[in-house]
């Protein structure tokens, strides 16, 4: 354990060096297992033929349902449009605006750039992850309450919920990398919903420490669902490298197939 806290701090400290010289690194979208995208597909199609169940349903009833089934069918997929009209989709994320590591004091937190921006791509409802008690907005403050916080195990009161999380089957789960480990409101919020059945797709900015081990500790958090590997770019990069960081989304979603 001792070592892996080593490995972890190291880890921070060796990305600390490298984007001292003011560059980000360069984000590059992950592989993906043939077995997520076939989770991922699973899931889209099975909104697609809900959809289709409740078209062919209205079709017997009025002339104005036909239109309704017209409008559907035209809007099926084609090879470049995603297979589900995002209804089933929610990207959930924590992150934190204000005084950060290696990018000064910002208005909207790395993780949240990434957030939006998949959410837009999949048109999926987003949740932001937010305690009661905010987090300092001075840097230093912030990383002591968090390492207590960790020590603690605490699972911070969360200040708002998502209304009817039955209906995603798809979950992206943003968050930032603090002391190696997810912010404890994450745990929060996977401590307050059922994920059975889910597809969890996580993603995560950090500033040298890619994705420390979260993906699988979100595995064996959430034995119910179906965890896959997810994607990890670099907090400055997100913030200050958009379009660089645009094209690494939308390339690593178009692998998951949407
Ligand atoms: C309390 C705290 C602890 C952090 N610990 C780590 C860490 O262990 N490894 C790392 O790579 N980055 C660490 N960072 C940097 C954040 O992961 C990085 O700045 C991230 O992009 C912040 O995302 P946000 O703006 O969405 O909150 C830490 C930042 C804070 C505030």
């Amino acid at each position: 354990m001792k070592n892996r806290v080593i490995t972890v701090i190291t880890a921070f400290m060796m990305g600390a060096m490298l984007t001292a010289c003011g560059s980000g690194e360069p984000a590059s979208a992950p592989s993906v297992a043939d077995n997520d995208k076939a989770a991922v597909q699973e899931k889209l199609n099975k909104q697609d033929s809900k959809t289709e169940t409740t078209d062919v349903k209205t079709e017997d009833t009025s002339a104005e349902s036909e239109v309704v089934s017209e409008a559907v069918t035209d809007a099926a997929p084609s090879e470049n449009e995603p297979a589900s009209d995002g209804k089933n989709i929610l990207v959930a994320y924590f992150s934190r605006a204000d005084e950060n590591y290696n990018v000064g004091t910002i208005d909207k937190g790395n993780t949240q750039i990434v957030a939006e921006y998949i959410a837009s791509e999949v048109g999926a409802d987003s949740f932001h992850i937010e305690t009661v008690t905010p987090y300092p907005a001075d840097y230093d403050d912030c990383c002591d309450v968090a390492k207590k916080e960790l020590a603690d195990k605490a699972r911070p009161e969360l200040s708002g919920t998502v209304e009817n999380m039955e209906q995603y089957d798809i979950v992206f789960l943003g968050y930032p990398i603090w002391w190696g480990d997810m912010p404890m409101a994450v745990y929060s919020f996977m401590d307050s919903y059922d994920f059975s059945d889910k597809v969890v797709i996580p993603f995560n900015t950090h500033e040298g420490s890619g994705e420390s081990g979260t993906y699988s500790a979100i595995d064996s958090y959430l034995p119910n669902a179906q965890v896959l590997d997810g994607m990890a770019i670099q907090g400055k990069t997100a913030q200050e490298f958009s379009s660089d960081t645009q094209q690494s989304v939308r390339n690593w979603l178009d692998g998951l197939g949407f």
